[in-house]
């Protein structure tokens, strides 16, 4: 939770803005680097999952690369300091323009998620003279056990090629004189934190690997994507997602050759814990069958509540510091928590049993570090919402 300090900070700005705990942050960072090279594996850091420069200026910093998904990120891991050489571009509609942002870039390497786009790299790459390097996207048909909106890789999924294009792939590999065939990528899905689920996905990358193989391509590198949950219930206790037990699935179950390379996506697990939207009550409704507390956030600076019906800790930060050793169950107060959107939707939680709540008191919703910011908009014409670092 946040100290005195932080508290008496948070009273004297104007809400609502996410915070960012820059410790907590760097924590999480030396503990997937350190969980990462016991192994020599790469990781490329997810940037969808947060941009904000503060952010990856910290990811950087580490040595970490960036995976990207639009032309602008490709721009944007490059002037935050992210390596040529160290970029990733996957994307099921990447752009012409995108493609040649990034061809100018000299990236890693594109993910490629479909049979025509290879041939549309391989034209843009012929028209610059250049040899784009690329991975091919696999749908490996993993259930990942997560939330259907943010499962990626099964055969109804948009993601990737299916197994069953795979000799088309390789036909097109061959005709393509300005594409350069360096790996195989995977990502199933995200927050997934049953780790058995890697488990299957090693065993549909060591088929797919002996596949190409068997077919005359040497495969350089495996990128298994991204995924790695992190726990929503109890953001103090389990600040740190499992590293550890995450990259030794990959150590136990991957058949890697020498000389071979084991990459990584991460996103969620690498910044979600440390970063909080950081709210006011603005108005408290008791009605006959529902209580309201309406905030001055809402769907428009977290959005991820609303559209995955997703769990995050929502806390009466004000409360908790005045009556500590207060159980929040104990208050017999529950109130749906809303935003001010003038839409039904606009809701972070139903129900949420809270100690009694005032208007100006300040809330904090958890575990908003990944998928918060960067999903922001500016619906009803509202302010950006700001940042705010602790250090
Ligand atoms: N690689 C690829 C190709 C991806 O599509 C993603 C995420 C990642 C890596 C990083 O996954 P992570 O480690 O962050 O789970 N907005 C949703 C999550 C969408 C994830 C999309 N792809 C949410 O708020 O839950």
């Amino acid at each position: 939770m946040f100290d005195q300090d932080t508290l008496t900070r948070f009273k004297a700005l104007e809400t609502p803005f996410y915070f960012y705990d820059l410790g907590l942050l760097n924590q999480t960072l030396q503990a997937c680097k350190t969980a990462a090279d016991k192994y020599g594996f790469h990781v490329h850091y997810a940037m969808k999952a947060n941009f904000n420069p503060r952010v990856l200026a910290a990811i950087q910093s580490f040595g970490f690369g960036a995976d990207c998904v639009s032309g602008n990120e490709v721009s944007a891991a490059i002037a935050n300091g992210f390596k040529n050489q160290q970029v990733v571009f996957a994307g099921v509609g990447k752009s012409d323009k995108e493609i040649n942002i990034a061809l100018d870039a000299d990236i890693f390497s594109f993910n490629v998620e479909s049979v025509q786009e290879l041939h549309v790299i391989n034209q843009l790459a012929k028209a610059k003279n250049k040899i784009a390097r690329v991975a091919i996207r696999i749908n490996p048909n993993v259930d990942a056990h997560t939330h259907h909106f943010i499962t990626t890789g099964l055969d109804e999924n948009k993601f990737g090629i299916n197994s069953w294009q795979l000799n088309d792939v390789a036909e097109a590999l061959r005709a393509c004189s300005n594409i350069q065939f360096i790996g195989i990528h995977f990502h199933i899905g995200s927050q997934i934190t049953d780790l058995t689920v890697y488990k299957s996905l090693c065993i549909r990358i060591n088929e797919i690997q002996t596949w190409f193989e068997d077919h005359g391509f040497q495969v350089k590198v495996l990128n298994t994507g991204g995924g790695l949950g992190v726990d929503y219930q109890n953001p103090d206790s389990n600040p740190i997602a499992d590293f550890e037990g995450y990259f030794k699935v990959f150590k136990e179950f991957l058949n890697v050759k020498p000389g071979q390379e084991v990459h990584f996506e991460l996103g969620r697990a690498m910044v979600a814990q440390s970063a909080s939207l950081i709210s006011r009550v603005l108005y408290v409704k008791y009605g006959q069958k529902k209580n309201f507390l309406i905030l001055d956030s809402g769907m428009t600076e977290l959005i991820r509540p609303m559209l995955y019906q997703a769990y995050m800790k929502i806390e009466n930060v004000s409360r908790q510091a005045q009556d500590s050793g207060l159980k929040a169950q104990d208050s017999g107060f529950k109130y749906d928590v809303v935003g001010p959107i003038c839409e039904s939707t606009d809701c972070f939680q139903k129900d949420v049993s809270l100690p009694e709540s005032f208007r100006g008191d300040l809330f904090a919703v958890r575990t908003a570090g990944a998928y918060g910011e960067v999903m922001a908009s500016r619906y009803n014409l509202r302010d950006a919402v700001g940042s705010v670092y602790s250090e």
